[in-house]
């Protein structure tokens, strides 16, 4: 009999950075150039055979880039088990604000057992390349490890680069977290505090687009 998971990913990041963009190019294999600013929150669900005995309902909360100033995400947030955080790399300030974003979902989600999120960092926009910032941005996998993002990722909403990928990669670490058993980790009660960074550092290989141990899994998707 088939296992049924349902599976709440929050998508963060500044204004105008990609966030609809990325969820509707991976829901519905879309992409506009028109920009619409996010209200609030939208929902999107995308049901994928994971394996033979396991079904997972993806349910993707894109939160406006405006919330960050609001005080509706810790609602939002309530039982969400993995977040993507989006940056523009055409634009320097949606890369400071990572950090931000990464901090509100911290102080305000934990998983049930105390650790965080498992967060996977999203250089979007990367068709832009020739007026972007990679040279002035720090690298991004030693950037995002050393933040405690579980792995990052350069995509393109619109030339649909990497947006399966990084999405795959986050529903894997989610379900084998799930697998484990908590007491396993050793810091469980330690990673919700404030040196969690610290503890993440020494928590082993973060998968970043740019290194050799990126994996893309193909999924027989809805
Ligand atoms: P808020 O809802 O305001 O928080 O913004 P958002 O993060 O949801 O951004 P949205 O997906 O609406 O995209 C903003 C603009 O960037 C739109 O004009 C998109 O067409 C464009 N855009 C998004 N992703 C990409 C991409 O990968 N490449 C390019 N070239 N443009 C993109
Ligand atoms: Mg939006």
């Amino acid at each position: 009999m088939q296992r049924e998971r349902l599976l709440k990913v929050l998508v963060v990041g500044d204004l105008g950075v990609g966030k609809t963009s990325i969820i509707q190019r991976y829901v519905q294999q879309v992409f506009s150039q028109h920009y619409r600013a996010t209200i609030g929150v939208d929902f999107s669900l995308k049901v994928l055979h994971w394996d033979p005995g396991t079904a997972v309902r993806l349910q993707l909360w894109d939160i406006a880039g405006q919330e960050r100033y609001g005080h509706m995400t810790r609602v939002y947030y309530r039982e969400a088990v993995g977040a993507l955080v989006v940056f523009d790399t055409t634009r320097l300030s949606t890369f400071q604000a990572v950090l931000r974003w990464k901090g509100d979902l911290d102080a305000k989600v934990a998983l049930s057992d105390g650790r965080p999120l498992p967060a996977v960092l999203l250089a979007n926009k990367v068709d832009q390349q020739h007026q972007g910032l990679r040279s002035k941005t720090p690298k991004l996998e030693t950037f995002s490890r050393d933040h405690g993002f579980i792995g990052c990722y350069e995509t393109s909403a619109k030339d649909n680069t990497n947006i399966d990928a990084a999405v795959s990669f986050l529903v894997e670490n989610i379900l084998a977290q799930e697998a484990e058993p908590a007491s396993t980790h050793l810091d469980a009660g330690v990673l919700a505090h404030p040196l969690s960074d610290l503890h993440a550092k020494e928590s082993g290989p973060s998968h970043c687009s740019g290194c050799s141990t990126l994996r893309a899994r193909g999924r027989d998707q809805d």
